[in-house]
């Protein structure tokens, strides 16, 4: 069994045809033929039923794309880690979500070339959940995101927890009260916008504000979950796809929302964001990074992170990686 007759037989698989995987992998139709014929025989297994169109796997075949799939992505990975640890990249390339960018991000890159005047720094949008695929494949050295994650090659820092803040419309009557519970919110459309970064895989798990380990219960929308963690379900919702699609509705007069703290200063004009009484309903920040190779600029990052922390107050707990490559 060799590397080019299983990715033949996963081509195969993926695009039920041989004449489409013949154009995707740029190999002949009777090469490919031959390739998984010669993968059957070795495993003395029929793993695609050719009798039928389109093409399909047989269980044992099933079974056989679930597992080598995965191997072959593990593959795919410590190839490029490899390649990256024998040439580390000049340039640091940041994933984060959005809500990150309203924040402390600008400052942080801003201190870390400071002590780096030659750094090249690239930005890229990517919500939590695709952070973990980036980090694997190379497209990004390192992640900030809202969720924890639980991936053998991944390892988070806990950089701290940001409090929440409701958005309301400025003619809103609740709009007079500085400090809101969530109880009194309740009567609201409640508008929501995490779902496109939510998981598609179960591995993926929400955190407890109260506490630094992640649990293990099933992910939910995070603002349905700190409501629900008071015995409290809005009496309606909406669910949009991004957190500026969701301000814009509550500008709007449509709804409230619950935000991180630094997206306090966005359209203040039609916009007024109260503090929440309770003091776990709060969102995470943490930074995501390969556990087995880390980029040599990524301790100055996290060092401009602690030096920016501190200039403002803000508390946190300092952390180190693991490993370093
Ligand atoms: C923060 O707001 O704590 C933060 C944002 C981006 C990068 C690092 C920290």
């Amino acid at each position: 069994m060799d590397l080019k007759q299983l990715n033949a037989f996963i081509a195969i698989a993926d695009l039920k045809s041989f004449s489409a995987a013949a154009s995707k992998t740029g190999l002949s139709q009777p090469t490919l033929s031959r390739l998984l014929k010669q993968l059957e025989t070795d495993m003395g297994v029929e793993l695609i039923d050719r009798y039928h169109r389109p093409l399909h796997l047989t269980e044992a075949g099933a079974f056989f794309y679930d597992k080598i799939s995965a191997i072959l992505t593990e593959i795919d990975t410590v190839t490029s880690m490899t390649q990256r640890l024998s040439a580390p990249s000049a340039s640091l390339n940041i994933g984060f979500v959005p809500s990150v960018l309203y924040g402390l991000l600008p400052e942080v890159i801003a201190k870390l070339k400071q002590s780096n005047p030659d750094i090249e720094v690239n930005l890229k949008d990517i919500s939590s959940y695709q952070q973990i695929d980036a980090l694997k494949s190379g497209e990004i050295d390192i992640g900030f995101g809202r969720f924890a994650h639980q991936d053998p090659w991944i390892q988070q820092i806990l950089l701290r927890h940001e409090r929440y803040l409701v958005a309301l419309p400025k003619a809103h009557p609740l709009a007079d009260s500085d400090e809101q519970r969530l109880i009194d919110l309740a009567n609201n459309r409640l508008i929501l916008y995490h779902q496109t970064h939510l998981p598609i895989s179960t591995t993926a798990i929400p955190v407890k504000p109260s506490n630094d380990q992640p649990s293990l219960e099933p992910v939910t929308e995070p603002l349905l979950h700190l409501f629900a963690q008071y015995g409290i379900s809005p009496f309606m919702t909406t669910t949009v796809s991004d957190l500026q699609v969701a301000l814009g509705l509550v500008a709007a007069g449509e709804g409230i929302t619950l935000v991180p703290a630094s997206l306090k200063t966005v359209r203040t004009e039609q916009i007024v964001y109260r503090r929440l009484l309770h003091e776990n309903a709060t969102s995470p920040i943490y930074l995501h990074t390969l556990k087995d190779f880390i980029h040599p600029k990524i301790p100055d990052l996290l060092g401009a992170i602690y030096q920016v922390y501190e200039r403002r107050g803000i508390t946190y707990r300092k952390q180190s990686f693991t490993s370093q490559g």
